[in-house]
């Protein structure tokens, strides 16, 4: 039985359905933090060399899987393994993928939920004319008030899985259509006034200019981390999108376009929240609140500020959304391939994540001490392990399926690059993802405990 018969309705929408779900919290909110707390541009050239080496060749097999297969992962991976005469213990790939997405989508929740308060706090110009001191303590506030946290991961996860419910091909489409162009302008004039403060040169020179001893194996680590979830690749969730990929569109140009574009927005979003760190000599390693601190303040003093703001943080809610309901996605295709009807999958997956969420959630207040492994708290843990050690895993495990197991007759045509661009493909995942992967993963959870 082929459980998905939908298919997107271009070769346009599948594009911009992989970059709804690769562009999100990823670019907007977790690179620029992330990388102020692991040196700005040592971290940025890893990054990109990660997301070329790895990146990019891992995503083009996870599609490649979704659509040989054409069905849930668990139920794709299993058909091809079948067909090549591999183990139907593959089919677990799919399930892990779906337990690295529960994971990641309970806390992702949870940080949208804050975009969706600021989004309100913006409109009614709560910002304007506030100090940078008390936008910050502003901040902290909000964060130690357990209920609206619940209050706003509660609504998020709402809108999210009402469009799941309904069915991404159907629901996405026609969102992603008008709301990717226009972030990506939005975005641009943001990065355009970063380039009109006095912080946008040593923004410049922190984003680009790279002081090679920052280069640790932890921030190695990280970034190799962060390409793989700013890709949204590892967790099978493209997989569950490449079933609906139409026959004749070329998976290389596909994985190549969404990765730039990927790329690109995380620039621009760098440059305009440091600009405004350095301009206003505010601190980069600050951690999870940076962007929700700093873009505030930028505003607080432009001209029509809270109207900027509020067209920001609306489009990066929808940006959220879209990578919310690519997260949400796996999990659900598990279920109703299980033979679940649609709307029962999607309300136990939204009581799951909710509950898991909430927990997140508390960390910043109630449960803030409690740190259950290496001294974290639920949501530093759920933000950092899935993404870091999570999707890698996932990414290795995929990368070996498609490179080892899948035989060439299978992958060679579903690829469309012809043979040699398959072998190249191929070696590319043998030799250098799959090793490079499996050596920095290592060496990161040894670096762990
Ligand atoms: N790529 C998304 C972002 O950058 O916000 C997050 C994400 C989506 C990670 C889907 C993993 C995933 F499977």
């Amino acid at each position: 039985m082929n459980d998905t018969l939908e298919r997107w309705g271009s070769k346009r929408a599948f594009i911009l359905a992989m970059t709804g779900a690769a562009v999100g919290l990823g670019n907007i909110w977790r690179f620029p933090y992330i990388a102020g707390e692991n040196g700005g541009a040592a971290f940025l050239l890893l990054y990109i060399a990660f997301v070329l080496l790895l990146g990019i060749p891992v995503m083009m097999a996870e599609i490649l899987i979704g659509r040989g297969g054409r069905q849930s992962p668990v139920r794709s991976l299993a058909t091809l393994a079948r067909a090549s005469q591999a183990s139907p213990r593959w089919r677990y790939l799919g399930l892990f993928g779906a337990l690295t997405v529960f994971c990641i989508l309970s806390f992702y929740s949870v940080v949208s939920g804050w975009s969706i308060e600021f989004l309100v706090a913006s409109i009614n110009g709560t910002f304007e004319g506030q100090s940078p001191q008390a936008i910050g303590a502003g901040f902290e506030a909000f964060l130690a008030n357990p209920w609206l946290l619940v209050f706003n991961h509660s609504l998020f996860l709402f809108i999210t899985m009402t469009v799941v419910a309904a069915g991404v091909a159907k629901g996405l489409e026609r969102l992603n259509n008008f709301l990717m162009p226009l972030l990506y302008l939005l975005l641009l004039v943001l990065a355009g006034y970063g380039a009109s403060t006095d912080g946008f040169g040593p923004a410049l020179g922190w984003l680009f200019l790279p002081s090679f001893e920052a280069i640790t194996p932890t921030v190695v680590f990280h970034a190799m981390g962060h390409a793989f979830f700013t890709l949204a690749v590892g967790a099978c969730a493209l997989m569950a999108y490449g079933a609906y990929m139409p026959e004749e569109q070329s998976l290389t140009r596909a994985a190549f376009a969404v990765a730039l574009l990927d790329i690109c927005v995380a620039l621009l979003a760098g440059i305009a929240i440091f600009s405004v760190v350095f301009a206003q000599g505010l601190d980069p390693t600050q951690g999870p609140g940076l962007m929700f601190v700093t873009l505030p303040i930028a505003f607080a003093e432009l001209p029509f500020g809270s109207l900027w703001l509020s067209g920001f943080f609306l489009l990066l809610l929808l940006a959220t959304w879209t990578s919310a309901i690519n997260l949400a996605e796996p999990m659900v295709a598990t279920l109703t391939g299980m033979g679940w009807r649609r709307s029962i999958s999607t309300a136990a997956v939204a009581v799951s994540v909710w509950l898991l969420g909430v927990l997140a959630a508390l960390s910043f207040s109630t449960l803030g001490e409690f740190r259950p492994l290496w001294g974290r708290n639920v949501f530093e843990l759920l933000s950092s392990i899935p993404p870091d050690v999570f999707l890698p895993l996932g990414g290795l495990l995929i990368a070996i399926f498609a490179a080892w197991v899948l035989p060439e007759s299978q992958a060679v045509e579903s690829l469309g690059a012809g043979s040699r661009g398959y072998r190249l493909w191929r070696a590319t995942l043998r030799y250098i993802s799959i090793p490079l992967t499996l050596v920095v993963l290592v060496g990161g959870v040894l670096a762990l405990g």
